[in-house]
């Protein structure tokens, strides 16, 4: 089993761009490909701001922060990708965007690079097929900021072969990151099959007079030590990428339990997504 040495990542937002930079601490070479030219200028700044902070902490010198950043390379074009050893594309949650990227990406990538998705919930399967290398296709769901989140699922599509599930997760060990073999392609596959149902429940709760978007937060705080209450992390991740995974959770399980929350969809309908683009539940931005 060999080694990645070059990485290519496909999409520079929030997810894009931490996945390339956890590769690049942990001293692979990283193309990061993004056609919007402002989105790739604002994933070098984020790397760079992240690394500034660490450096200013005493975490990192400045010459291992340079050291980090000369590893990365960013570019418009897929065509860049030609030598990389591993693609994962982390795009927006939209099916058939991102089979038109595996399309692309199955010309440019050299014969035997795994092709992978960062995808939150989508079929693995569906994506996979639209390329001459099913077997080398596989999900590889990083959680956000992929640079502290430790867990990687590491998703077996119907034609993944066994070869790339080893490689893969062999992948997220180097990275420093905990793989768990998710050996089913089950919209959502763990977390986010746990995660949504919960997120939704606490929207419920606020609907119906239960207790404040506040106090919600405070109890799972607090009650369940969370990091984060459920309302801070809806904006955290963003809220229409919840409620994206929450609307194909309902369609794909045909389940009306899985109906993303009237609350949920009505922040959508207004454009408060949060961290994303304006106010969600608090605004939240890091
Ligand atoms: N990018 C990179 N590094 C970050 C960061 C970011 N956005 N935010 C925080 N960090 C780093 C900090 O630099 C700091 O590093 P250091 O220890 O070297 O100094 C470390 O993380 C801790 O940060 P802070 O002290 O500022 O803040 P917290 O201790 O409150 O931690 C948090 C912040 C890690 C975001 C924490 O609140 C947390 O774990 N929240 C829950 C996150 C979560 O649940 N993520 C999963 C979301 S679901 C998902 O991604 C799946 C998707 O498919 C929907």
């Amino acid at each position: 089993m060999s080694e990645i040495r070059t990485l290519g990542v496909v999409g520079a937002g929030t997810m894009g761009s931490g996945i390339a930079h956890v590769a690049a601490q942990s001293g692979l070479a990283v193309t990061v490909v993004e056609t919007d030219a402002r989105q790739l200028a604002r994933a070098q700044d984020y790397i760079r701001e992240i690394d500034r902070r660490s450096v200013a902490k005493g975490r990192l010198s400045e010459e291992a922060a340079a050291e980090i950043f000369s590893r990365l390379s960013f570019q418009q074009d897929l065509d860049a990708l030609g030598s990389a050893d591993l693609c994962v594309e982390a795009i927006y949650e939209d099916l058939e965007a991102k089979k038109a990227i595996f399309r692309r990406l199955d010309e440019v990538a050299r014969p035997g690079a795994i092709l992978a998705t960062n995808t939150s919930s989508m079929s693995i399967t569906e994506i996979g097929r639209v390329t001459g290398r099913p077997d080398r296709t596989c999900g590889l769901h990083f959680f956000n900021p992929a640079q502290v989140m430790k867990l990687v699922e590491v998703v077996r599509g119907y034609n993944t072969s066994d070869a790339t599930m080893a490689e893969a997760q062999a992948f997220a060990t180097q990275l420093g990151k905990t793989p768990i073999a998710v050996q089913k392609d089950q919209p959502g596959f763990v977390v986010n099959r746990v995660l949504m149902p919960f997120l939704a429940e606490a929207c419920k709760v606020v609907e119906e007079g239960v207790a404040s978007v506040e106090d919600v937060d405070t109890a799972v705080k607090l009650g369940l030590n969370h990091p984060m209450g459920p309302f801070t992390l809806l904006d955290f991740t963003g809220v229409d990428v919840c409620y994206a995974v929450m609307d194909y959770f309902y369609r794909e399980f045909g389940d009306p339990a899985y109906k993303p929350p009237l609350l949920l969809h009505q922040l959508v309908r207004a454009g408060r997504m949060g961290r994303k683009s304006g106010a969600g539940f608090y605004d939240y931005a890091s």
